[in-house]
């Protein structure tokens, strides 16, 4: 997807100036800045939700469309079906009164026009692929017998049920407890990865984007005003207002640079490679290489994480799987020597066991 000079004006006042991203399959693009600067809007406009009243000029290609131009119906197609979107509360987006399984198989049947045994084994399998423990016995319960961790799962699965190509977060964790943020992270970086998905993730945290992001955006006043690599505009940012949400941050160290390995030394345009335990590249031939053709044995599900919602550690070995720690002078969430979601009275603590 390919967003170029965007502009929104709703009665009269400009709220998006001009602003430009593209988004890559298997890429996350961070997009940070400040309360009001127009984030949740260029994510609007890129599912074709804009607010009643608002104008829009610029374009919003996908697929060879301009969604800025596309009917209504045709639009309708788009948003929820090759252009998905994940909200901030996932208590909000979930219906209270309906199981997780109707709310996941309305959505398939709507829009891919699946029978009932199809959808529901297809509802299924999105549940085990964003990590609900139980998917079977999940699949007929309520959102509220799920942790809030959980319910932010299952809001993804909802999101992913019709395949998207283009994945919009908007502050995905941030009504989230930290123990369980880093375990949601996680989860979009690996499904990023193995769907090959188009990820915009919108955060007002930096810590956050230096744990997942490829791409990283920095919006000011309905402006994109600094835009490139993670590790370059997170650890030598060019311009002034990056640099005061940067110094703004708890505990703001100067940022090492990192010692060179084969693995992460800078390359030349890089000035400063991240760290290969923040979020390496995909090796070639991984799943996560986006130049890996799919091979009939590559994992449908994900292996089994016995613990989710945990938090993320950087592991001592990265092996093959890719990690999503954060890089160590940007922490988004303080280790509080907890593992699990503190939900109570929830499924997921028994479910989880
Ligand atoms: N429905 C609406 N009608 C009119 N103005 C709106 C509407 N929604 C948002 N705005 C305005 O558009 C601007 C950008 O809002 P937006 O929600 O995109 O900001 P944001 O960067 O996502 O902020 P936050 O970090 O607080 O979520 C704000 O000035 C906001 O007041
Ligand atoms: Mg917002």
């Amino acid at each position: 997807m390919k967003i170029t000079d965007l502009k929104v004006d709703i009665h009269g006042r400009q709220i998006l100036k001009g602003v430009s991203v593209s988004l890559h399959e298997g890429r996350v693009h961070g997009l940070a800045g400040e309360s009001g600067s127009g984030k949740t809007m260029t994510g609007l406009a890129a599912l074709g939700l804009l607010p009643h009243g608002a104008r829009a000029t610029g374009s919003i290609l996908h697929n060879g469309r301009n969604l800025l131009e596309l009917p209504a119906k045709e639009l309708n197609k788009v948003r929820g079906g090759e252009v998905a979107m994940v909200f901030q509360d996932p208590a909000t987006s979930l219906h209270p009164m309906l199981t997780v399984g109707r709310q996941l198989t309305e959505h398939m049947r709507h829009h891919l026009g699946l029978g009932k045994v199809e959808a529901r084994e297809r509802a299924v399998d999105l549940l085990s692929k964003v990590r609900i423990p139980g998917a079977a016995e999940a699949y007929g319960r309520y959102p509220h017998q799920f942790s809030g961790g959980m319910r932010q799962r299952i809001a993804i699965a909802i999101a992913l049920a019709c395949s998207p190509r283009v994945l919009i977060a908007d502050e995905p964790t941030t009504a989230l407890d930290v123990t369980v943020q880093a375990g949601i992270l996680r989860l979009l970086r690996g499904l990023c990865d193995e769907l090959g998905l188009a990820v915009l993730l919108v955060t007002h945290d930096l810590g956050v984007m230096s744990a997942v992001a490829d791409e990283v955006s920095v919006m000011k006043d309905g402006l994109i005003v600094e835009t490139g690599p993670r590790a370059h505009v997170l650890r030598t940012p060019d311009h002034p207002y990056t640099r005061t949400l940067l110094s703004s941050l708890p505990d703001h160290t100067p940022l090492p640079t990192p010692t060179p390995t084969p693995a992460s030394a800078p390359a030349p345009d890089h000035p400063a490679a991240p760290s290969p335990d923040a979020v390496p590249n995909p090796e070639p031939g991984h799943p996560g290489d986006p130049t890996r053709s799919p091979r009939p044995d590559d994992p449908v599900v994900p292996a089994p994480d016995p613990n989710p919602d945990g938090p993320v550690a950087p592991a001592p070995d990265p092996g093959p799987e890719r990690s999503v720690a954060p890089e160590p002078d940007i922490a988004p969430t303080p280790d509080r020597g907890t593992e699990s979601d503190p939900a109570p009275g929830t499924a997921s603590d028994e479910e989880r066991s």
